[in-house]
């Protein structure tokens, strides 16, 4: 028997006040759409069908990354927004009579896995299964009608709702699971005799109800799950209860969070034992943090791996980096991508590092460039040093080999290459290969004048 999944999407969202399609924007990094298209996906269907409106290539383009691991998702045009009801009939044509579909809406993101597995379960095969929930605000939603026995017998939209109707909790969620022949029964019978004058997909319970078909309903493991997004101040109410929910699971994980109001996952994160994590770090992308490593407030990771007992200090920008263990890392340091730090090297303040390796246990104390740039073990970087690694046109390497000492402010033009334990003074500009073992200083030297005068005013 084939499964398969149809995403509403095709709604203009015209309460977000937006050029963007509403579902595409991002609740915790991602897009609504592709929060609804990975829990759709984790349920291994046969096909996703997403139904769109206008803007379909931007929307195609920006899911790109999962049709191309998945594969099985097709678009499907809603010429004209005549409602739910419309919207899954475009797709009924593709769809076989036994196969049990299933109907996501693409505002609705946090629906869960399980709670979609639990109405698989008990869906009967010749009925209807529906998500619903209990709200104590209901406002917005359709009600659940049910008959003397408990029986679901209507869904009642907000806006056509009779007074005692509004006082029901029990709401829509909007998701459903038949069999396409149901669909495809129903479908076509539905009328615009509602206010918003469109075809409403609830009403085919009705329908199907009049004809004894078994309609059930399983409830939403928690209400946040049904909840859609309509405007921005519920996308970020949203935002705030997703993160929430990753901030508990990762101290549950035991991360200490100093206060999960003030994290933001936006990507992956994997943590060992007894991390801690400062207010208002933001994670992107994929992050794994060793055990006793610690991050401090108002950082950025982007991509990064970073080892056991690593410190990085507050207010650093860190993206595509490998930090091995024991290293300490900002306050106000930047790591570009392509940066590899070896265990219990140093990176502080002021510092920038581009596409550099520095060795175990060296040191980049303050205000410092380095880029395109290898440095070996045991090196000291002082205060002020530039790798200047870009004529305007080309980028070239600067290679540091091991114990070597950079005096404060030298500018290294690459390509150039420090040999082992050399000493480069302070000031110097180094535009030559340096030797091993030895002191290479390129200033103008020191002298100073005897008999100096002062000069003095003349007498007028
Ligand atoms: C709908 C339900 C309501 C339920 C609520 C849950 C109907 C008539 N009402 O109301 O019972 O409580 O969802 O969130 O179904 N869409 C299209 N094409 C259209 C219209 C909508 O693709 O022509 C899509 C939207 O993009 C959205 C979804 O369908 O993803 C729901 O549409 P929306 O207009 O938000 O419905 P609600 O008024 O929220
Ligand atoms: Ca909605």
């Amino acid at each position: 028997m084939s499964f398969e999944i149809i995403i509403l999407a095709a709604g203009q969202g015209v309460r977000m006040r937006s050029d963007l399609p509403k579902v595409l924007h991002q609740l915790g990094g991602r897009s609504l759409l592709e929060h609804v298209v990975t829990t759709a996906e984790s349920l291994n269907p046969e096909k996703i069908y997403i139904v769109y409106g206008d803007k379909g290539e931007l929307l195609q383009n920006k899911l790109a990354h999962i049709n191309t691991e998945h594969k099985n998702i097709a678009w499907v045009l809603q010429p004209e927004r005549l409602g739910t009801g419309h919207a899954v009939m475009q797709v009924l044509p593709k769809i076989a009579d036994h196969a049990d579909v299933l109907i996501l809406y693409g505002d609705v993101p946090l629906i869960a896995k399980n709670t979609l597995q639990k109405l698989q379960q008990e869906t009967p095969s010749d009925g209807i299964g529906m998500v619903t929930v209990h709200l104590d605000d209901p406002t917005g939603y359709g009600r659940i009608l049910r008959d003397a026995n408990r029986d679901i017998v209507n869904i009642i939209e907000q806006k056509d709702a009779k007074e005692v109707e509004l006082q029901i909790k029990e709401i829509n969620s909007g998701i459903y699971l038949t069999k396409g022949r149901i669909l495809k029964n129903y479908l076509p019978r539905l009328e615009k005799h509602n206010t918003q004058n469109e075809y409403y997909l609830t009403d085919i319970i009705a329908l199907a109800a009049k004809d004894d078909h078994a309609i059930i309903s399983v409830t939403a493991t928690t209400p946040k799950e049904v909840l859609g997004i309509n405007d921005r101040m519920q996308l970020a109410k949203m935002e705030r209860c997703y993160q929430l929910q990753n901030a508990n699971k990762l101290m549950l994980e035991g991360v200490t969070l100093v206060d999960p109001t003030r994290f933001d996952l936006r990507g992956e994160i994997s943590c060992k034992n007894d991390v801690i994590i400062d207010v208002n770090v933001i994670i992107q992308g994929k992050i794994s943090i060793g055990k006793n490593s610690k991050i401090g407030a108002n950082t950025i990771l982007h991509n990064v791996t970073i080892g056991e007992n690593v410190e990085i200090r507050a207010n650093c920008v860190i993206e595509g980096a490998i930090i091995e263990d024991n290293c300490v890392i900002g306050p106000f340091a930047r790591i570009r991508p392509e940066t590899f730090i070896a265990e219990g090297a140093r990176v502080g303040n002021f510092v920038e590092v581009k596409k550099t390796k520095i060795g175990k246990r060296s040191k980049a104390g303050h205000l410092t460039y380095l880029g395109d740039a290898i440095i070996g073990e045991n090196v000291n970087v002082g205060a002020g040093t530039i790798t200047c690694n870009y004529d305007g046109a080309n980028k070239f390497q600067t290679i540091i080999e091991d114990n070597v000492f950079i005096g404060s402010n030298a500018a290294l033009v690459a390509p150039v290459k420090i040999g082992k334990s050399a000493t480069v003074g302070a000031g110097s500009t180094i535009t030559a290969d340096v030797p091993a073992d030895k002191l290479t200083v390129a200033r103008s030297k020191q002298i100073t004048i005897e008999n100096w005068q002062s000069p003095v005013k003349k007498n007028k």
